[in-house]
């Protein structure tokens, strides 16, 4: 068998499973989805938004991508945010990264000259590097120093977020949506936290809007 011919078997037993739990369950979720979350997380195969958190679907709108970036310039996740923060309303938006992410490690690396586009993907993350280059190269080992950049690279996405319009303005009108960084371990499957910004918190100046912020 062919591996794209075991996805197409499996998925048809997924569904003959799902019918048989519950008779309704894709005629209710065919009708519209109504998700409390966004999910930002990295592309990564083992770090599977839904598995991870269990979740079904209609539960969380999610956008993967190399690192788990938010990027201004980046249309796909900044058009994911807006669909999700002004359309589906949603109440709280995740930044999921994990440890030993490769989109961290290379970024720690010399680039390769034959990956154009992953370069410029990840020189914003080399930019974070150099932010925080002292702490980050007073670690001992490569691991510690890749996980470091790991958890500085989730809370600079939170941060992100919070100079967006689309963010700040949600948090003037609505006071939502919640914003959280977490980091998930390969090694053990669990979650931690590491920075939650809630509505109206105060962000450095130079992100603020001068009138009310427009899209
Ligand atoms: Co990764």
């Amino acid at each position: 068998m062919k591996p794209c011919e075991k996805l197409l078997i499996e998925n048809k037993a997924w569904a003959a499973e799902k019918i048989i739990q519950e008779p309704d369950f894709f005629k209710e979720l065919a009708e519209d989805q109504t998700p409390e979350f966004l999910w930002i997380g990295c592309s990564d195969s083992r770090v599977p938004a839904e598995i991870i958190v269990n979740a079904q679907p209609g539960e969380i709108f999610v956008h993967r991508n190399i690192a788990n970036q938010m990027i201004a310039t980046d249309f796909n996740s900044q058009s994911v945010l807006q669909y999700a923060v002004d359309v589906l309303k949603v109440r709280h938006v995740i930044v999921c990264g994990h440890y030993d992410c490769g989109g961290i490690k290379a970024a720690l690396a010399r680039q390769r000259s034959d990956l154009t586009l992953v370069n410029k993907w990840l020189i914003h993350i080399k930019d974070i590097y150099r932010l925080h280059q002292a702490e980050i190269e007073h670690l001992e080992t490569q691991s510690e120093r890749v996980n470091r950049l790991v958890e500085l690279n989730i809370i600079e996405q939170v941060q992100r977020l919070s100079h967006t319009a689309i963010i700040q303005n949600a948090w003037k009108r609505e006071q939502r949506p919640i914003l959280y960084g977490w980091v998930y371990g390969l090694n053990d499957g669990v979650i931690n936290q590491l920075i939650t910004l809630p509505p109206g918190t105060q962000i450095n100046s130079i992100y603020q809007f001068a009138d009310p912020p427009s899209e």
